[in-house]
């Protein structure tokens, strides 16, 4: 079993691998705790205009602690939360010398935006009802403001009262002109948005101050293959080899690969599929100073559209960010994850794998669905948004479990040398100042409540297994996809949704589409 003195090694410096190894060398913790990782973080700070891919670099993501009835996540995320608000803290009263690349002492990590879960009609949903339930069973019901509540919106309007700078009605405003302010939804004032890369920049400082030692490059830091060693049930993994030929030898190795885990590991056919998000990115125009002051995080929220219940598969679920410093404006859609099969170069086995814009294979735009469903969705929500079009687009790559918990377990047949975290299922970002704290655990033996829900596990067949039993003729395989191009990311086509004369006129549309033009040759 894993113990303090044995030699780690984690391959891959996501969130999953960033925090394991914070929380095994902190403190009086591991001596010897290596990360490799083929993206040069140290020099491309996670910056995903750098070439990063990982789903941990990326621009921003939701901070959130309502999880239905999964109170084992709910209460994680809120365990979080100090953690966050101390590191912006330690952000703040830092030097600028003593801080990594892409953080200044101004960087927040973390900013308490709220999250609105916007209802799909005049009710909450099933799943929004479970969310006040649980809450209030853990005594936070206060912090969950429910939109057709008029003692909840009494106290929303009270902590505005208390700090007018907090904005909370004008943020449970934001969607009144859709389908007529109809819709039921609630504030959650207690979530926000992280940056993730430069979180991500801060966990990789933090670790390597906590003696953590990272090895990173597209060469020296990429496994190449796990080295094993004996037969049958004496079988272990005793080390890596990375892509520049050189072997290191490890007690213990935890692949936290994301998307990739799957095809690093074969092991894990059927437990971890890689699947696709659908990003795209609206950037406003320096003119425009009327939304840039609009969706500030200090008057917009995170917000949440049919994120359960969906309006229809084709259709639902997405999700939304309050404008960056650089002036983007995020926008997911996950009503429908794609997936890339590919047959595997060693084992010659069918499974999916990453394809983003810097895969030798590249993705270069989103599937025409997802585009034509972020615009149609754009255009209901945020019609001043329409005359500006979609700026950039991303692929981003989910790990799917069999029922969207992690896996961080031994994997079985090595006599615990090989251990995997994690099937981050598109909600694990939240979690990095705490995961590692029971990654631990399961890698020392310790039983906590996430040891059954983390266990290692496969799809069953016959059952439901959150896509994974779908296989590639799924309907959403890249391959069988029509893929959209930079004239779809207007809303101008004929037949489609009319720009505004007005719009058109002021020069805004016409600056954008050469603008994205540049953006895809470059
Ligand atoms: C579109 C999208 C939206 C999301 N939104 C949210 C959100 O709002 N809130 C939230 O909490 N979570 C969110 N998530 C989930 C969250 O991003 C993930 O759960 C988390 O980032 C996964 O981290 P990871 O370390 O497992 O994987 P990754 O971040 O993908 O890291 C894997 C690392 O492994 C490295 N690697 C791969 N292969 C090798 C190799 N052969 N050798 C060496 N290194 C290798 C990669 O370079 C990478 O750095 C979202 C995810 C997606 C895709
Ligand atoms: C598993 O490893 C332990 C040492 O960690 C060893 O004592 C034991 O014999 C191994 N089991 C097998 C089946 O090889």
């Amino acid at each position: 079993m894993t113990t303090s003195e044995s030699k780690v090694v984690i391959i891959g410096a996501g969130v999953f691998g960033l925090s394991t190894a914070l929380h095994l060398a902190k403190g009086e913790g591991y001596k010897d705790v290596t990360v490799f990782d083929y993206q040069p973080y140290q020099d491309n700070a996670y910056n995903p205009s750098e070439g990063c891919d990982g789903a941990s670099a990326d621009v921003n993501k939701i901070y959130r602690c309502t999880y239905g009835d999964e109170t084992e996540y709910q209460d994680l995320a809120f365990s979080g939360r100090p953690i966050w608000l101390e590191w912006n803290e330690q952000i703040a009263k830092s030097k600028p010398e003593d801080l990594p690349k892409g953080l200044t002492p101004e960087t927040k990590l973390f900013v308490p935006c709220g999250f609105y879960r916007l209802a799909v009609g005049p009710q909450l949903s099933a799943y929004d009802q479970m969310c006040l339930d649980e809450l209030e069973k853990a005594g936070l019901r206060e912090e969950l403001h429910v939109k057709k509540n008029a003692a909840d919106m009494a106290r929303l309007a009270e902590k505005d009262k208390a700090d007018p700078s907090t904005h909370w009605l004008e943020k449970i405003s934001v969607f009144d002109n859709f389908q007529g302010g109809t819709l039921d939804g609630f504030v959650d004032t207690v979530a926000g948005m992280t940056y993730a890369d430069k979180s991500c920049a801060w966990a990789r400082y933090l670790c390597e101050k906590a003696g953590v030692k990272f090895i990173l490059g597209p060469e020296v830091g990429k496994l190449d293959d796990l080295i094993y060693e004996g037969e049958g049930d004496s079988k272990k993994v005793v080390g890596l080899k990375t892509a520049d030929g050189k072997e290191h030898k490890a007690d213990v190795v935890v692949v936290a690969c994301g998307g990739w885990t799957p095809s690093v590991l074969p092991d894990l056919n059927g437990a971890l599929e890689a699947t696709a998000g659908s990003v795209a990115t609206i950037t406003i125009p320096k003119e425009r100073q009327d939304l840039w002051d609009k969706f500030s995080p200090e008057k917009f929220p995170c917000w949440g559209y049919g994120l359960t219940g969906h309006v229809s598969p084709e259709y639902g679920g997405f999700y939304g960010f309050p404008i960056t410093p650089e002036g983007k404006i995020k926008i997911g859609y996950r009503g429908r994850k794609w997936t890339n099969y590919q047959t595997h170069p060693k084992t010659g086995q069918r499974l999916s794998v990453p394809k983003t814009k810097y895969t030798p294979d590249k993705a270069v735009n989103l599937p025409k669905k997802a585009i034509v469903n972020i615009k149609k969705v754009v255009f209901e929500l945020f019609p001043e948004l329409r005359g500006i079009g979609i700026t950039d687009t991303r692929m981003c790559w989910y790990t799917d479990s069999v029922d969207n918990s992690f896996v961080i377990d031994y994997v079985p047949g090595y006599n615990k040398t090989l251990f995997v975290a994690s099937g981050g299922s598109g909600h694990g970002f939240k979690f990095l100042p705490v995961l590692g704290k029971h990654v631990k655990n399961q890698l020392e033996g310790v039983q906590d409540q996430f040891t059954p829900l983390w266990k290692f596990r496969k799809a069953v067949p016959g059952e439901h297994a959150n896509g994974l039993e779908e296989g590639e003729n799924s309907g959403r395989n890249l391959a069988s996809l029509e893929l959209a191009d930079v004239s779809d990311w207007v809303w101008a086509e004929p037949g489609e949704v009319k720009i505004e004369e007005d719009e058109k006129s002021n020069g805004v549309l016409n600056g954008l589409v050469d603008k994205v033009k540049s953006l895809v040759v470059s």
